[in-house]
């Protein structure tokens, strides 16, 4: 028998999972303590169930509850724990860029398999991130149903990457929509700013999607719109799985002359306008 345990993080995501599925809901209880500690609490006998535990790692306070969440899960009898961290927070810091730097993408993932026998997430930053779990992974993607959004929703001629990490997401979301698709050349300078190259491209009075895993300060996103802009675009779209929409975001990509903001519910949002749920439910089955 399986059952969803929600993280206070994904708790709308938990429950569409739960109604997709068709498997209970395990209510759980969590309170902090004068001092900020936290206080997690499952009440449910878990003996002998697969529980599939729902937290977005993001931002850190996220991190502590699901270690404690798991280790609730296996005091409470739990046969197996799955973990599932829709949106994998630290995993943009995968090596050393300098010496003595921590490798927080590995340390996180060395700490999550502590408690748990797998460990799913949703587009990644980079799939090599997986192999610093010490238990058995798997992911899915947000990728078909951005691009569904995206044909119901857009009328959409060009997708773009704002850089070439960006490309293969991209290409698969311009294939599925039945469109040509670029990339644009980022640099990044520090992490609030970036430089995006004007590259010329064939976008005079075209509607552009630019999309990303990851939209945090939304300087990157603002950057490219702007660019394009200039360079005769109609209308810009932005979209991505992981909406963090850090500080004024959201008003940057306004303010750049954004037409719409697309983000899936790995981040719960009012821009989460695309639920995650059916591709990880077809994980779990
Ligand atoms: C970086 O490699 C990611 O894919 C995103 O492009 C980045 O995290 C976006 O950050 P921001 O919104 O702060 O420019």
């Amino acid at each position: 028998m399986t059952v969803i345990i929600p993280g206070s993080a994904s708790k709308n995501l938990a429950t569409q999972l739960a109604k997709t599925l068709k498997k209970p809901l395990i209510p759980i209880e969590i309170k902090r303590f004068p001092d900020t500690e936290l206080y997690i609490r499952i009440t449910e006998d878990l003996t002998g169930k697969h529980a599939v535990i729902i937290q977005t790692t993001h931002p850190d306070p996220h991190i502590m509850e699901l270690f404690f969440i798991q280790a609730a899960a296996k005091e409470a009898g739990a046969k197996t724990i799955t973990t599932i961290t829709p949106y994998y927070g630290y995993g943009r810091q995968d090596h050393s860029f300098k010496t003595g730097e921590a490798i927080s993408a590995k340390t996180l993932a060395e700490l999550i398999s502590v408690h748990s026998n797998t460990f799913i997430t949703v587009d990644p930053h980079k799939k090599a991130i997986l192999n610093f779990f010490t238990i058995p992974t798997q992911h899915c993607t947000a990728i078909p149903e951005i691009a569904t959004y995206l044909c119901t929703n857009r009328d959409i001629d060009l997708v773009l990457a704002p850089d070439k990490g960006a490309l293969i997401s991209a290409q698969e979301t311009a294939e599925l929509i039945g469109c040509d698709h670029d990339f644009m050349e980022k640099t990044r300078i520090n992490g609030t700013t970036v430089e995006i190259k004007p590259k010329n491209l064939d976008v005079n009075n075209k509607n552009i999607a630019i999309i990303d895993d990851i939209i945090s300060t939304g300087g990157t996103m603002a950057k490219s719109i702007k660019e394009l802009k200039k360079q005769g675009a109609k209308q810009v779209t932005v979209a991505c799985t992981h909406g963090l929409f850090v500080g004024d975001a959201i008003k940057k990509l306004q303010n750049a002359g954004c037409t719409d903001i697309i983000a899936t519910d790995t981040i719960q949002s009012s821009y989460s306008k695309v639920s995650v749920a059916p591709s990880l439910a077809k994980l779990l089955k």
